[in-house]
């Protein structure tokens, strides 16, 4: 059994003041978070604020890039050293707007997911296709190759520890959700080739979430997909309501 893994990604949102602010009010409305892994992404500079509320809560608390060396002449960069010494858990890595906004290519994003795995953060691997390469019929090329490029050179025991996040580009903000059958269909794609690149094992214990204009309203259909271990959400993790919303949905599928 997968247990579901419940993640907001805040992209460039919330300070530290707002991640407190947020954090105290979701503590209101949830406080039992059951058989789900809740998650929060907020920007670096919020993060060891997110850490210290959090301490003795029960949530993991990631960071939404990295680079994949530990120190040197990168300038803007943050070395995964640096994020485990504020106890970050995961790191979000190859998410659509890092590809698509920052040119981030297949090779560097294998790159850093190496490097998580090394300093023990989990990695969230994002993967997901275009309109454009979907509308061609490109969508299982697109995701063979972005997995096949991310998990190169990392054993098995490695790659059950990595998540993966299906996050059609697009429905990224876009208020588009894949539908529960496209969803399960491209979760059952990479489920197929995980199981091709190691074993059955590995293929059955690796999480995919589903990312893309998740929210209350869609949250049950889409969760309760088998194939569907969870969310990575955007906009609706901004506000305590809708994410505590989500939440109690997974608690109850
Ligand atoms: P969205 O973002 O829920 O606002 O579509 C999802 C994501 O970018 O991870």
């Amino acid at each position: 059994m997968r247990k579901l893994f419940i993640a907001g990604n805040w992209k460039m949102n919330k300070g530290i003041k707002e991640t407190e602010d947020f954090f105290n009010e979701l503590f209101n409305l949830v406080a039992d978070y059951g058989k789900v892994d809740i998650a929060i992404a907020p920007p670096f500079t919020s993060i060891p604020k997110a850490v210290e509320v959090c301490r003795t809560k029960n949530i993991l608390i990631g960071a939404q890039n990295m680079y994949f060396e530990d120190s040197g002449a990168f300038t803007g960069e943050i070395s995964p050293k640096f994020l485990k010494e504020l106890n970050v858990d995961f790191v979000i890595l190859g998410h659509s707007e890092r590809r698509h906004i920052f040119n981030e290519s297949n090779e560097l994003i294998s790159k850093k997911l190496k490097k998580a795995l090394e300093e023990g953060l989990t990695p969230i691997l994002c993967v997901g296709e275009t309109l454009k390469e979907r509308e061609d019929e490109k969508t299982e090329k697109v995701l063979k190759e972005q997995v096949d490029s991310a998990f190169n050179d990392i054993s098995p025991d490695d790659a059950k520890k990595v998540i993966i996040a299906y996050e059609p580009v697009w429905a990224i903000g876009t208020g588009k959700t894949a539908t529960p059958e496209i969803a399960k269909d491209a979760h059952f794609f990479i489920r197929k080739r995980i199981k091709e690149l190691y074993n059955s094992i590995v293929a059955d214990e690796i999480r995919i979430l589903y990312g893309g204009s998740v929210k209350p309203g869609n949250a049950k259909s889409l969760l309760s997909v088998d194939e569907i271990d969870g969310a990575l959400i955007g906009g609706a993790s901004l506000k305590p309501q809708s994410f505590a919303e989500i939440i109690k949905i997974g608690m109850e599928v």
